[in-house]
């Protein structure tokens, strides 16, 4: 049941902490900096590896493009993210030292389980991240990593999207210290903020009261746009699908630097900002975006770190700060936005039209 909650996507925002909790159980080891998690793919493989595609479709994909940003400095390797349906393998690509990741929540979509046979046709490497055993994908791939999130039953996925991030973290680590590009010191660092992660999005949910009350004040408006550089641009566009798949109305999510060419001009007084401030990735530079469009009368959100000064914002949501983690925190205040814009609107919040939980249609 939804334990009280009206809705299960409700229940599930909630269950965040106890689920990150989940999938971190038993998989950090401090002391040798590195993730424990009963990877099969050998290590001379992953030493060997010169180009990881990660595949996936709507919020696995956001969770794909973050995970790109998180492992590309670890290991020295381009990571390349492609949406399932698009991916395509060139002749003459070397399949020898590529490791392709399927993220999917479910196991069961159609794209990427399609994506995955293209990749194993000329004999690569793949690897699947997935809440779910015993899923299609799992029976298909060489070795799979499981997010641990417990079920899912609102069709958008919220909790599922963090714990990928986390799956795909700890992964990032366990490439990192196998490859030897990533030192004892730097992986514990990684592991001390993934094990504050349950705590910091705890502290986001207790401000839902605030979140709310934002919601309820906007929820008339033409469009939301969000805007983050860097680690936050996936959480950017992340944010705006949650928003437009639960509460149908139009959202976009843009790189912070895009706007002045181009989105700017559907910038109104109608149409809210909220721009994520992350301490990782030059706040300074989006501030100067916040000044854009406020000067165009938008009412800004901004997602600030506690002690960075968002006071030029109209509002602020105070978010932890968690290094390369903060972003994937703050995502926990735009679910609850999005939520709360929803159900003044009276959505059918757990079932939006049009949409299935699982998609397996190509
Ligand atoms: C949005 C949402 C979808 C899924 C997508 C992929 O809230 O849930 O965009 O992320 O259909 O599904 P999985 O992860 O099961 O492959």
């Amino acid at each position: 049941g939804k334990a009280g909650h009206n809705h299960y996507m409700h229940k599930e925002i909630h269950e965040q902490p106890y689920a990150l909790r989940q999938a971190i159980s038993g998989r950090i080891d401090e002391l040798s900096g590195n993730a424990s998690l009963n990877i099969e793919l050998d290590d001379e493989f992953l030493r060997d590896i010169d180009e990881i595609q990660i595949v996936a479709c709507g919020t696995s994909y956001h969770a794909g493009l973050y995970a790109k940003e998180l492992i590309e400095p670890l290991i020295d390797v381009t990571v390349r993210v492609d949406i399932a349906s698009e991916y395509e393998v060139y002749d003459g690509h070397d399949t020898q030292n590529t490791l392709v990741v399927a993220v999917t929540q479910s196991g069961e979509t159609a794209d990427t389980l399609s994506a995955i046979r293209r990749a194993k046709a000329p004999g690569m490497t793949t690897f699947a991240v997935t809440n779910t055993v015993g899923s299609t994908i799992t029976r298909e791939v060489d070795d799979s990593l499981f997010i641990k999130a417990g079920p899912e039953i609102g069709v958008a996925a919220t909790k599922t999207f963090v714990s990928q991030v986390t799956a795909l973290t700890l992964f990032a680590t366990y490439l990192g210290r196998t490859r030897g590009t990533l030192s004892a010191g730097d992986g514990a660092d990684i592991l001390k903020n993934i094990r504050r992660l349950p705590n910091a999005v705890q502290s986001v949910l207790d401000a839902e009261p605030e979140i709310k009350c934002l919601a309820e004040q906007y929820v008339d408006s033409d469009a939301f746009f969000f805007i983050g550089r860097g680690l936050a641009q996936p959480v950017a566009l992340e944010s705006a699908l949650k928003l437009k798949e639960i509460s149908y109305t139009h959202a976009e999510g843009f790189a912070a630097g895009e706007l002045k060419h181009g989105p700017l001009a559907l910038v109104t007084e109608n149409t809210p900002v909220l721009a994520f401030l992350n301490e990782s990735a030059s706040p300074k530079e989006t501030f100067n975006n916040v000044k854009e469009v406020e000067s165009r009368g938008a009412p800004v959100i901004g997602l600030t770190t506690k002690g960075n000064s968002g006071s030029f914002c109209k509002h602020t949501i105070e978010i932890p700060n968690l290094g390369r983690l903060e972003p994937l925190v703050a995502n926990i205040a735009t679910q609850l936005f999005a939520y709360h814009v929803a159900n003044e609107m009276g959505r059918p919040i757990d079932k939006p039209r049009n949409l299935a939980k699982s998609v397996t249609v190509e």
